[in-house]
């Protein structure tokens, strides 16, 4: 299990523990975190799942791919910090990891 805190744009934090294999959006959806709505279950064809990682976190995800980009670039007020949720798999080094959930989404 890994530590994820969740914020939500309103500042209302969750720190829930997430099992390895998961991915962000699945921690989110599987305790009710407002905001990460995941429409299209995690196949990067809805943006609902948009968040903003901690920048010090960025370099220890995995590199975002062509398709991720894509839906990124329609997502409301993207940054370079925005990834989609359901494209971070859940593993040890992830351990404490933030991310905050972009206005709009709520
Ligand atoms: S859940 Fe739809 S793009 Fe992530």
């Amino acid at each position: 299990m890994t530590k994820i805190t969740y914020i939500e744009n309103n500042g209302k934090t969750h720190v829930i523990e997430v099992a390895n294999g998961l991915s962000v959006m699945e921690g989110a959806v599987q305790n009710d975190i407002p905001g990460i709505d995941a429409d299209c279950g995690g196949s990067m064809a809805c943006a609902t799942c948009h968040v903003y990682v901690k920048e010090e976190w960025l370099n220890k995800l995995s590199k975002v791919e062509d398709s991720e980009q894509d839906m990124l670039d329609m997502a409301f007020e993207p940054k370079k910090n925005s990834r989609l949720s359901c494209q971070i798999i859940v593993t040890d080094e992830l351990d404490g990891l933030v991310v905050t959930t972009p206005p709009k989404q709520s």
